[in-house]
């Protein structure tokens, strides 16, 4: 007897799920070298908005001391962590969520407002996972046009319907490294019905001059989360860890949704070390600032289009980003070609060191004057 065929697997699960297309990260060093033959050492990688001088040497000092301790299970509820992060702050431990990575919160805001046939609003250029996270659960992103690339505030406000349950506002922005102000801020939150939660994800908060403060409106009550991680001005990308500022009835119910102990130990000891380590976030600043400036000042001299960044990246105008990105690879520089964002033309490069800025500012230079 023949075997039965086997029935579409799409049969039994959800069906939103066809359409979500996978996150797809910077590529990591190891695949390059591998695949090129290159020395892991020689490539640089400016693709993934990390931080080029790695960790606090405070938080690898936390680190090595807790891997001792490997055998136990984590404190599943982040005390000193939370505590810590809560007056920095100025808030308590009830308003402090901790996640696998900001990332993590995005999905338990998800898991906890989220059902089939509901929407989310974000910018047309906003970070993707938004949009994943959204699909994942079966509700519709609202996708807002940002002239200038700047989220339009006025225009997601006015995009709220009684099915919005989620407005996500990425300030800085990624891709675009663009803000939006206190005053554009305070407007739209004055427009914010009391069925949507708003969600101001501020995962470049700390590169930031002069940051507008949206921790008002969680004293105030107000349906709203902070997103943060230290995955970027700290350098802890590999840890995972991440966290969620919300009043303290918002966080109980999305620490409903959580696993028990997602933020692992080692990650949160670095993340508690980390972030006392004052000096090692300034030097971060320091170096992004230049950076930044280095990088738009050459792509200016190169005459090409870039977006102003307020974080520690720069989308920049190349032509055609997939070509320009397959280019750099051969030279071991990686950046991040745009398609996901529908922008192909674009490419976006994290700050490094000044020594890995002018690398790739030499190999985009040769690539323009080959052209
Ligand atoms: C705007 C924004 N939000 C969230 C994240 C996710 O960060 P995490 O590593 O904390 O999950 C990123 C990472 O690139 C980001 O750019």
């Amino acid at each position: 007897m023949l075997p039965k065929p086997m029935s579409s697997i799409w049969n039994l699960a959800h069906p939103w799920l066809r359409d979500l297309v996978a996150y797809e990260p910077g590529k990591p060093i190891e695949d390059v070298a591998r695949e090129l033959g290159l020395e892991p050492s020689s490539i640089v990688k400016l693709a993934s908005n990390e931080n080029p001088l790695g960790p606090s040497p405070k938080a690898l000092e936390a680190m090595r001391a807790t891997l001792e301790r490997s055998h136990f299970y984590p404190d599943g509820g982040g005390y000193y962590l939370r505590e810590a992060i809560a007056q920095r702050c100025g808030l308590a431990r009830e308003n402090v969520i901790l996640g696998c990575g900001s990332n993590e919160v995005i999905e338990f805001i998800g898991h906890a407002f989220l059902k089939p046939g509901d929407e989310i609003i974000t910018a047309e250029h906003a970070f993707v996972v938004y949009k994943l996270m959204a699909t994942l659960f079966g509700a519709r992103t609202v996708e807002v046009p940002d002239p200038g690339f700047k989220h339009d505030l006025d225009a997601m406000a006015a995009a709220i319907t009684p099915a919005t349950r989620e407005v996500f506002v990425a300030n800085p922005n990624n891709p675009t490294g663009t803000l939006v102000s206190q005053e554009e801020i305070d407007r739209f939150m004055d427009k914010v019905p009391d069925h949507v939660v708003v969600v101001f994800d501020e995962a470049y908060f700390e590169f930031l001059q002069n940051p507008p403060d949206t921790l008002k409106f969680i004293r105030e009550g107000r349906n709203v989360v902070v997103l943060r991680t230290f995955s970027k001005i700290q350098g802890l990308a590999n840890l995972r860890i991440g966290y969620g500022l919300a009043k303290p009835d918002l966080i109980a119910a999305l620490q409903k949704t959580r696993q028990p102990f997602n933020a692992n130990g080692i990650a949160q000891a670095g993340a508690l070390a980390g972030l006392l380590d004052e000096e090692h976030q300034s030097k971060t600043r320091q170096i992004t600032d230049e950076g930044r400036a280095y990088l738009e000042e050459s792509f200016g001299k190169l005459q090409l289009e870039y977006v102003p960044s307020h974080a520690n990246f720069v989308l920049v105008k190349v032509g055609d980003g997939k070509a320009v990105f397959s280019a750099l690879l051969k030279q071991g520089i990686i950046v991040r070609d745009m398609a996901a964002y529908k922008l192909p033309e674009w490419i976006r490069v994290s700050v490094g060191t000044m020594d890995q800025n002018r690398r790739f500012v030499e190999g985009l230079t040769a690539l323009q004057q080959a052209i």
